[in-house]
């Protein structure tokens, strides 16, 4: 039986909703039908993502890191507003030096390790398994898993850390362990690969002001991209067309990285 009825808004979560590419996917998803929940760690981003929306959507704060803190908030949002067809889990944390430089493994301290791979792989885990759980108990009509990990996992990175990489690494296989497990819920688990994205965390690697120009030249669309882009994909993953995509990988990166 399925719980969403037609006609029925179809409501979407978005963690990192306060992000550059966050608030980007709130206002695709709500153009596209959805009933948003934009959900930050900040209340402040969480509230900004949809202050330019219709009163009909929502936000909410919550760590994605935080195993009580993920299970109340999708419990609460469950039983007050409803089944949740689509989750972006677009949250995801880049973590440099004091000096501002990228640490190399060999000077990661244990705490920096922990903490990306806590907010990057272990919340991704952490909201998968609330929305599997509520899913069982109450389906419904095209289900939609959408995870954020980056060209620097697919290719090691360059401006990034280790640590970002490994944890990233992480739920490109967590993505693929997800689609078979959900998969005879008729529920879709897809992972969006973005290149360089103009957003603050791109900024916060970007030590010169000539480097992001020096970057855009290495890419073969001679640009960075933008967080409206991304979302243009997100829409495309969580819309009803996509029915017959799971396991996947959308890389938007300019052709910075071709399969
Ligand atoms: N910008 C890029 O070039 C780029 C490239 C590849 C991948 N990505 C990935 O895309 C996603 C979106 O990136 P962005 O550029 O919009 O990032 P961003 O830094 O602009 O936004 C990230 C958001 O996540 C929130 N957040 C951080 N820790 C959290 C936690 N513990 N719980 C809940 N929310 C938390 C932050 O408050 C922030 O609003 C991220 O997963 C990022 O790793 C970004």
């Amino acid at each position: 039986m399925q719980h969403t009825p037609p006609g029925h808004l179809r409501l979407a979560l978005v963690t990192g909703a306060g992000g550059g590419m966050g608030t980007q996917i709130c206002q695709r998803l709500a153009r596209d039908g959805y009933r948003v929940i934009s959900c930050d760690i900040s209340a402040d981003r969480a509230r900004a993502a949809v202050k330019d929306l219709d009163g009909s959507h929502f936000w909410r704060a919550f760590d994605v890191s935080d195993e009580d803190q993920v299970d109340q908030t999708f419990n609460a949002i469950e039983k007050d507003l409803g089944s949740i067809t689509a989750v972006v889990c677009a949250a995801g944390l880049l973590l440099f030096q004091p000096d501002g430089e990228r640490p190399l493994i060999k000077t990661t301290s244990l705490d920096l390790w922990e903490r990306s791979m806590s907010v990057n792989a272990r919340g991704v885990f952490l909201c998968a398994r609330a929305y599997i759980r509520h899913r069982e108990a109450r389906p419904v009509e095209n289900g939609r898993f959408i995870t954020f990990s980056s060209v620097a996992a697919q290719l090691g990175g360059y401006r990034s850390s280790a640590s970002y990489i490994a944890s990233k690494a992480a739920v490109l296989g967590l993505t693929k362990a997800m689609a078979r497990e959900v998969s005879h819920m008729g529920i879709t688990v897809n992972n969006i690969a973005p290149g360089l994205i103009d957003t603050e965390m791109l900024r916060s690697t970007v030590t010169s002001s000539g480097a992001l120009q020096a970057a855009a030249e290495a890419i073969p669309l001679g640009r960075i991209g933008t967080s409206d882009e991304v979302a243009a994909a997100v829409g495309f993953l969580a819309s009803p067309e996509a029915g017959y995509i799971t396991g996947s990988v959308i890389d938007v990166n300019g052709g910075y990285r071709m399969q």
